[in-house]
């Protein structure tokens, strides 16, 4: 039985694909912030299909020392039970802000956990997903798109705009994406993007200002559910041979941003290690 992790899976797209995924067969390990919302993600997965191969890992993917510690628990999981394999890595888990608010570390949130969680725990994960020839997919948004990467100031404390900071974080992911396959795709590993759309949500209900809750309640209202998109995870899991191409909609190819080049992308990887403390990708400190 083929194994994937999913972040973000307690609630919308990701608690969508984690459904679909283990209807198909897969062993989900999923991921959510909290230990409740866990349980309840995986009781309603449950009530579904008894037999569902569904085990969930809680973490506040915001700081990374609890990126550290599930990517440590995940990698005994696979190490124990799973042959050290891991078939794709879903870095879905995402949030928006309306205010410049920081982590732990000081880094703006929504960089933090829409880009830097994943790319930690892509790292963390490497050996598994080497093993196994892997997929990483990312989800990404069609507003990386009238984007270019703010190198100067990434965080963008000078001048904070929240809109700004998700649509260079999605850029970030797809950015991710290109250099991961540019210096892993010879060994096996492949990574994708899926822009899921407008997609009916709580996504920007969730500890933003009024102002943005209410603007956010009104336009989801024209989005389609969350088992849509998680079709194009389903196909990008399940395609064999992988596919070639890197950002997909609707288990389609699509062009993507011209920003997105390799050169942009070596030097986010590189700030990227930098902000992280990974001294070198390739090697998972015991
Ligand atoms: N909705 C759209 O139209 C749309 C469009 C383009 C891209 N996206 C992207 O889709 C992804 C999923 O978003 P969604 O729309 O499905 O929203 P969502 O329902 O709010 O899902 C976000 C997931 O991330 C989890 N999460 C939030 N903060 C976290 C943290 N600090 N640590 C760990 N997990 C955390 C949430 O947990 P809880 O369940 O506890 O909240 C939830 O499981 C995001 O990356 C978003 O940028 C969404």
């Amino acid at each position: 039985m083929k194994t994937i992790v999913i972040t973000g899976a307690t609630s919308g797209i990701g608690l969508e694909a984690a459904r679909l995924l283990v209807r198909q067969g897969f062993n989900v390990l999923g991921v959510g912030r909290n230990i409740e919302r866990c349980r309840q993600a995986e009781e309603s997965i449950r009530s579904e299909n008894p037999g569902a191969s569904i085990t969930y890992f809680a973490a506040d993917l915001m700081h990374q020392r609890e990126v550290v510690r599930i990517g440590s628990e995940i990698r005994t999981f696979l190490d124990e039970k799973c042959d050290g394999e891991l078939h794709a890595l879903i870095n879905n888990a995402g949030c928006v802000r309306s205010w410049y608010m920081t982590t732990e570390e000081g880094y703006e949130q929504q960089f933090a956990l829409n880009h830097l969680a994943g790319f930690l725990l892509t790292h963390l994960l490497l050996p598994a997903l080497q093993k196994a020839h892997g997929r990483v997919i990312m989800t990404g948004s069609e507003s990386h798109k009238g984007i270019r990467m703010h190198w100067d100031d990434l965080m963008l404390r000078r001048r904070y705009n929240p809109l700004t900071a998700y649509k260079q974080s999605k850029l970030c992911n797809i950015l991710f994406a290109k250099c991961l396959n540019d210096r892993y795709g010879s060994s096996g590993i492949r990574a994708y993007v899926v822009d899921p759309g407008l997609v009916k949500t709580d996504i920007g209900n969730k500890e933003t200002g009024g102002l943005v809750s209410l603007i956010w309640s009104l336009r989801k209202r024209h989005g389609v559910p969350p088992s849509v998109p998680a079709e194009t995870y389903s196909f990008l899991c399940r395609q064999e041979p992988a596919p070639d191409g890197l950002y997909y909609h609707l288990c389609k190819e699509k062009d993507y941003s011209k920003e997105v080049t390799s050169e942009n992308a070596r030097w986010l990887f590189e700030i990227s290690e930098r902000l992280c403390g990974i001294e070198n990708f390739m090697e998972v400190a015991e």
